[in-house]
């Protein structure tokens, strides 16, 4: 149990301090109300992904004053892969990464410091965990600015890669695929890294009804999350399951660790043209290949619940 300071007769626990790295985005909006709700957040770093990263520093810094929690500083990150060029992918989070959402610019300004400088100065705090919902392309600048990053930054949880079909390509992940030059550069320093990926960020489903739920709670970010899903709902796959809400399960997964499964293995990407982005469980020997985590399965009606409270009241505890 998570709770914080409510006498329910749950443990009370400190929420972990996370920096969540991401790319605003229809999902990742949703990964954002979950960290508020559950993380003591400490910053927002954005990447060129979804959308480009003008689009996503916007949209970080309207969801932050939408949630009530416009303090969160929002720091610029990359504005594009680190060796290919980007390819975004408006047909699924909108014009403007949230839907048809035209994002205004708030009053809180954007942290004057760069993705890259936050990353590289929190990681100097003990227990700092990173939460990355976009391309890993801010990590492996970090990497390659300062080697001790990645011994020095603790666990990064990742919502990434895919064992079985990708959902860009035939075999890729977006987020790996995008970049998948940074996910190596991180496999290869040896990050700390657990990865949630499409095998089973696609058993969290959220759609129509969902939507409909949010639409009566009338708060402000559910309104927002409601449009936001509707979109998501109409620009995606119909097969009458819902949409899968992907990056709310790498934050979960470090707030409710006890609704997933994990399973560790080496892993390996692909950067080759035809597989670009492809994830591969490795041989134990390879050694090219990155020691993870992989969450392999998830209780996915408590994690939708959790995430229908936080798009509901983000700043609410518990
Ligand atoms: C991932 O790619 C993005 O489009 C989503 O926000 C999510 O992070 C899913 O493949
Ligand atoms: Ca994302």
């Amino acid at each position: 149990h998570h709770h914080r300071g409510r006498e329910d007769g749950c443990l009370t626990m400190t929420a972990p301090a996370i920096v969540l790295d991401c790319d605003p985005g229809i999902d990742d909006a949703f990964a954002i109300f979950c960290a508020l709700r559950h993380t003591e957040l400490l910053a927002l770093t954005t990447v060129d992904g979804n959308v480009d990263v003008e689009n996503t520093t916007r949209n970080a810094r309207y969801l932050l004053d939408l949630a009530g929690a416009p303090s969160v500083p929002v720091h610029r990150g990359a504005s594009r892969p680190i060796r290919s060029t980007s390819q975004h992918a408006r047909q699924v989070h909108g014009p403007s990464g949230l839907g048809l959402v035209d994002v205004p610019d708030v009053a809180a300004p954007e942290a004057a410091t760069s993705a890259v400088d936050a990353l590289l100065a929190l990681s100097e705090r003990d227990g700092l965990m990173v939460v990355a919902t976009g391309p890993l392309t801010n990590l492996a600048l970090a990497i390659e600015q300062d080697r001790s990053f990645a011994d020095r930054v603790g666990p990064v949880h990742w919502m990434g890669g895919a064992i079985d079909a990708g959902n860009v390509t035939a075999t890729a992940e977006f987020n790996s695929w995008h970049d998948a030059d940074a996910v190596e550069v991180c496999l290869r320093a040896g990050l700390e890294l657990t990865t949630y990926g499409l095998d089973l960020t696609r058993q969290v489903r959220m759609g129509t009804h969902h939507t409909a739920a949010l639409r009566r709670k009338r708060s402000r970010t559910a309104i927002l999350a409601a449009d936001l899903l509707d979109y998501y709902e109409a620009h995606g796959t119909q097969d009458g399951l819902g949409q899968p809400m992907h990056d709310p399960c790498a934050v979960l997964g470090v707030t409710h660790p006890q609704l997933f499964s994990y399973e560790r293995a080496p892993i390996v990407v692909s950067t080759q043209a035809e597989t670009r982005g492809q994830t591969t469980i490795a041989s134990a020997d390879d050694s090219s290949a990155g020691s993870i985590t992989l969450a392999r399965s998830v209780d996915a009606d408590a994690v939708i619940t959790e995430i229908m409270r936080a798009a509901e009241h983000p700043l609410a505890n518990g």
